[in-house]
């Protein structure tokens, strides 16, 4: 009985992803961005790219290089600045769940 629990138990813990992506609050924090990159991740001007439906690991790094300082932008890197890892993972796991069309 006791290795059978412990055979569930370890089952679960192989199965569950050390840090699953939270898209709900991604999408909470994301509201910080939709200012300039639409309220679903469409920019609406040309000067901002859109982030919908873009792969979520791509946008990690590119949010841990703003971060950083390895890219550069004046818009962009203050905005980096403020995430958190877990930050970075939820709002790019939203972000890869949207459509780009
Ligand atoms: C004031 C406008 C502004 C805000 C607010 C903003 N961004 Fe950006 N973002 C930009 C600009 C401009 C670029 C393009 C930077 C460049 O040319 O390198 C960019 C680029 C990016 C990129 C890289 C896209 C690519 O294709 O490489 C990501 C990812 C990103 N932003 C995520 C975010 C997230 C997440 C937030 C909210 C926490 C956010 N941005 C808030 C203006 C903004």
């Amino acid at each position: 009985m006791k290795i059978l629990l412990m055979a569930a138990v370890s089952a679960l813990v192989l199965l569950t992803p050390a840090h699953a992506a939270d898209i709900a609050a991604g999408k909470a924090k994301a509201a910080m961005c939709a200012g300039c990159h639409g309220g679903a991740g469409i920019s609406p001007t040309p000067i901002w790219p859109n982030l919908a439906g873009q792969k979520e690991q791509y946008l990690v790094h590119q949010l841990k290089m703003f971060r950083s300082g390895e890219r550069k932008n004046s818009q962009m890197s203050p905005m980096a600045m403020a995430l958190t890892d877990e930050d970075i993972v939820n709002i790019s796991a939203y972000y890869a769940s949207l459509s780009c069309q």
